[in-house]
């Protein structure tokens, strides 16, 4: 069996070299193309795709109404634009798109971030899906946190246009000019505009509160603030415990979005890792912290370190403080392993005294 991708495109010819670069891949997909908006939306109603592959800016019925009735007709394709331009007015445009490639993308890539979310979607029953993909209260997948991380990844990026990415949502703008002018951080300054707030937080700060604020921004104050600390936490502590791995902040910030697409509180099931697993692969997250994600509340079965158990471990830090590194569990690691993180695990603890308690709190949910 193969997956089943729909490539929607006005220029014939943009259609026939894809399903041409398509070919090496006809072992594991499977390509139908649709020239033009109105063409897809038939197909999309009579057939079942995994992935929507489809450009923007096309005459007639647009790649944002292609995208926006996938969204109701099939929640369970996954849904990426293709598009020869990349500015503001896409990000609108694209708006029910779970990821934006620009033309000429490679190919491999784009497949490979499919196969990521149909692995993903492989743990989950179609209400789950529908949670995920379109269901009220789950966050939109986190543009700006994206956009932003490409703009500060290249080697000498510009504050004006940082600032910009920032300015584009009120909700996150509000709170990177709150938290850069408050006394969190340091003696209490004045920040007036985002560039300053983005030149006093630093670069990492920056991201990772973009991050945060994205993904919470929608939940009640009270419960957003809980998550918020429990995410950031174990954030810390999951990159303390592995920071050779660059995705380690991340998958803790990201471990427990899941709870924002659980219909009820999820107890003991675990349910919430798989959930969360499946909404990172869509966003584009890379795999090991897709898989990471899923596997939090799981004991973790390999020797050697690696970020699913890291997050595991950070997790448990967070919930139970200093008796999460006497738990035998601990042993199944390669002993040099346990010796470190057990040492690493009651530094973090002792540098966050006050935390412990919040943690807890915050992380009520799990249990
Ligand atoms: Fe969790
Ligand atoms: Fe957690």
């Amino acid at each position: 069996m193969t997956w089943r991708a729909l490539v929607v495109d006005d220029d014939p010819e943009m259609l026939a070299s894809l399903l041409m670069r398509g070919r090496k891949h006809r072992q594991s997909w499977t390509f139908v193309s649709a020239q033009g908006g109105q063409a897809a939306l038939e197909k999309l109603r009579n057939d079942k795709f995994d992935l929507l592959l489809t450009d923007l800016t096309m005459p007639g019925t647009s790649g944002g109404t292609v995208l926006s009735t996938a969204r109701e007709v099939a929640p369970e394709t996954a849904r990426f634009v293709l598009s020869g331009r990349s500015d503001r007015w896409m990000a609108k445009e694209a708006s029910a798109a779970h990821q934006i490639f620009t033309k000429p993308a490679d190919l491999d890539e784009v497949l490979g971030q499919a196969e990521s979310v149909i692995k993903a979607r492989a743990f989950l029953d179609s209400s789950e899906i529908r949670a995920v993909t379109s269901g009220e209260g789950a966050p939109p997948s986190p543009r700006i946190f994206a956009a932003l991380r490409a703009a500060l990844s290249e080697p000498d990026y510009d504050l004006n246009s940082v600032a910009r990415i920032v300015e584009q949502d009120m909700t996150v703008m509000g709170r990177v000019l709150q938290l850069a002018s408050s006394s969190a951080l340091g003696p209490r300054r004045k920040v007036a505009s985002v560039r300053e707030a983005v030149v006093a937080l630093g670069k990492d700060a920056i991201e990772q509160l973009v991050l945060l604020e994205e993904l919470m921004g929608a939940q009640p104050a009270q419960e957003r603030d809980a998550l918020r600390d429990h995410a950031l936490l174990v954030g810390r502590f999951a990159s303390a415990l592995m920071p050779e791995c660059q995705e380690s902040f991340v998958a803790g910030v990201l471990h427990d979005v899941g709870h924002l697409m659980c219909s009820e509180p999820d107890t003991a099931s675990g349910r919430h890792g798989y959930l969360g697993s499946y909404a990172a692969a869509l966003w584009g997250f890379p795999i090991n912290v897709v898989d990471a994600i899923r596997e939090h509340h799981r004991p973790p079965w390999g020797k050697q370190a690696n970020l699913s158990s890291a997050l595991w471990l950070a997790d448990r830090i967070a919930d139970n403080g200093p008796s999460a590194l006497e738990d035998p569990l601990l042993t199944r690691f390669d002993p040099n392993l346990t010796l470190r993180w057990r040492e690493v695990g009651f530094r973090i603890l002792q540098q966050e005294p006050n935390k412990q308690e919040d943690a807890h709190r915050a992380a009520g949910c799990h249990r």
